[in-house]
Parts: structure tokens; C-alpha cells; sequence
């Protein structure tokens, strides 16, 4: 196995992981989701996930190699921050919870754009072009969900353009924080 070869399969391992967290952290996007047009792309998502798992072990396979997953740190802090927002979100109006979904989605999309866009030029280089197909459908998925994330972000930006800002709760906790300092 040539040093590019390795990389490859490394790299394979951690997006391995990353979706293999994805599949669990997609149903409570879902869940959390307001508007029904976004609740149901993580829900569609959720099936193409399920689905870059297995082009992920076919590829494994094609290349001669186990398919393990490495921990991804990257993803794992993305979907913590997801979760952070899910919580946060509760407690807001229902487009600004939207959007921060949205916000936590797009980076997870992004993250997962650059890994797939590196590993098919690897695949390519090393001539394993079914290896490098398989990673550009998976990389045309994901970018297809990033522009459909973008796409339903009009509406609850100016939904959440006519809500007022919590001020009030933010002064409150200011003033206390002020109090306790006393
Ligand atoms: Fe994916």
C-alpha cells in the first residue's frame, strides 16, 4: 500500500465516523425542525446518509480495506453544537430556531464537502476510479442538501426579521450578573 493509498483509507475512516453520527443526530434535527419543508430535507438527508455509509463500505471493499471508523473530533464537535442549539433553540420564536438549525446543518455540510471533495481527487490520482465515482455521488449529495438548506433560509430570515430581539431577557441576566459582582 503506497503512503497516498493509506491516506485514503484514513481519511475514509473518519468520514466513516462523522457519518455514522450523522445518521443519529438527523432524527433529532428532524425532530426539532418547525417548518415542515425542513424537517422533511433532514429527514430526506437522514436516507442519503444511510446511504453514504454504504457507498463508504463499498469503497472499503473496492480498495481491499476493513471498514473501520476512526473518531472524527470535527464531527463530533459539530454535532454537539448542534444539540446546544437544538436546546437553545427551544426557547426561541420558531424561524430563529429554524435558522439555527439550518446554521448547525450547513457546517456539517461543509465539513463533509471538503472531505469527499479531497478524497475523490486522491481516488483519482491513484487511478481508483470507482472508488472516485462512488465519493463524487456521495459529494454531489451533500452538496445538493447545502444548497436546499440555503434555499429554505429566505422565508425564516424574514420571519425571524420581524421578531423583536430578547432584549429584556438579556438585561435581566446582565444586571444580576452585575448584582452577584456587588
Ligand atoms: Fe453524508
Amino acid at each position: 500500500m503506497s503512503a497516498l493509498q493509506e491516506l485514503l483509507v484514513e481519511e475514509m475512516q473518519d468520514l466513516m465516523h462523522a457519518e455514522g453520527q450523522l445518521v443519529k443526530a438527523l432524527p433529532k434535527m428532524a425532530r426539532a425542525a418547525n417548518n415542515p419543508k425542513l424537517k422533511q430535507a433532514f429527514e430526506k438527508h437522514l436516507e442519503e446518509t444511510k446511504g453514504h455509509v454504504e457507498r463508504l463500505k463499498q469503497a472499503f471493499e473496492l480498495l481491499g480495506a476493513r471498514p473501520k471508523a476512526k473518531v472524527c473530533k470535527a464531527m463530533q464537535g459539530l454535532v454537539e453544537e448542534g444539540s446546544e442549539q437544538i436546546q437553545e433553540g427551544k426557547e426561541k420564536e420558531e424561524a430563529v430556531s429554524d435558522l439555527m438549525l439550518v446554521a448547525a446543518a450547513q457546517k456539517v455540510e461543509h465539513y463533509e464537502i471538503s472531505g469527499y471533495g479531497t478524497l475523490r481527487t486522491i481516488a483519482e490520482q491513484l487511478g481508483e476510479s470507482k472508488v472516485a465515482k462512488l465519493l463524487a455521488q456521495t459529494l454531489a449529495e451533500e452538496e445538493k442538501a447545502d444548497k436546499l438548506l440555503t434555499e429554505l433560509s429566505p422565508p425564516l430570515l424574514e420571519e425571524a426579521n420581524q421578531q423583536p430581539a430578547e432584549e429584556e431577557e438579556e438585561e435581566e441576566r446582565y444586571s444580576s450578573a452585575r448584582a452577584g459582582k456587588r
